[in-house]
């Protein structure tokens, strides 16, 4: 990845996070606790960036995509509503579940797209065929574990960050430059098996 862009979408991650904590420490209620801290903010993935990685990572409507850290579900609804498939979406974020489960409801496509409360790492994706990764690369690796157990054929697509060189290199890259932010996004696509490497 380009370790200029790395720099600076983590540093736009961190103003976020500065940014959150302090929405955390005055404004958040009781009834928006999530169960456990969240490991990253939510940062969505523009609208133009998640058309492309539905596109490039081939969704048809057979497949089962799964978005662990779904935010406000714009990825999972979107290819609900544009590929007619099926979509789970995970998130601790009790405020972000409830925006997921209203945009569902806002496009139609509840009755094929579930929003999960919970931790991506309590939840088997094994049934997924499609999994959207848009989480900081610790994140991506710690998921490895899970990622391992998709069948083979089924495709990851990720958003700017990879696997921090844990697995093989992506099979194929694209840089999208979206035009709500004017910045370059990377879009990373691997198919399962995900080839682990020996450290
Ligand atoms: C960068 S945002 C991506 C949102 C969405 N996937 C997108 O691309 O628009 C990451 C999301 O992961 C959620 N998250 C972080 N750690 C989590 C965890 N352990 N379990 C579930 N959700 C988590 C955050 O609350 C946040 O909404």
């Amino acid at each position: 990845m380009d370790r200029c862009l790395d720099v600076r979408v983590l540093a736009v991650w961190g103003l976020c996070l500065a940014v959150a904590s302090g929405a955390a420490a005055g404004d958040t209620t009781a009834g928006d606790r999530p169960k456990r801290t969240p490991d990253s903010v939510y940062v969505p993935t523009p609208d133009d960036v998640v058309a492309k990685m539905l596109e490039v990572v081939g969704v048809t409507k057979n497949d089962l995509v799964y978005d662990p850290g779904c935010g406000d579900g714009r990825i999972v609804v979107t290819a609900a509503k544009k590929y007619g498939c099926r979509g789970v979406g995970i998130e601790l974020s009790p405020k972000l579940v409830r925006e997921a489960r209203a945009n569902a409801i806002r496009n139609d496509v509840a009755d094929r797209v579930q929003i999960l409360e919970e931790d991506i790492y309590a939840v088997d994706m094994s049934p997924a065929t499609v999994v959207t990764l848009y989480l900081l690369p610790g994140m991506n690796v710690k998921l490895i574990p899970q990622l391992q157990k998709l069948k083979p054929g089924a495709r990851i697509v990720a958003h700017d960050y990879g696997f921090q060189g844990c697995v093989e290199d992506a099979q194929k890259t694209f840089t999208v430059t979206s035009k709500q932010d004017a910045v370059r996004h990377q879009i990373y696509l691997w198919t399962a098996p995900l080839q682990v490497k020996s450290p």
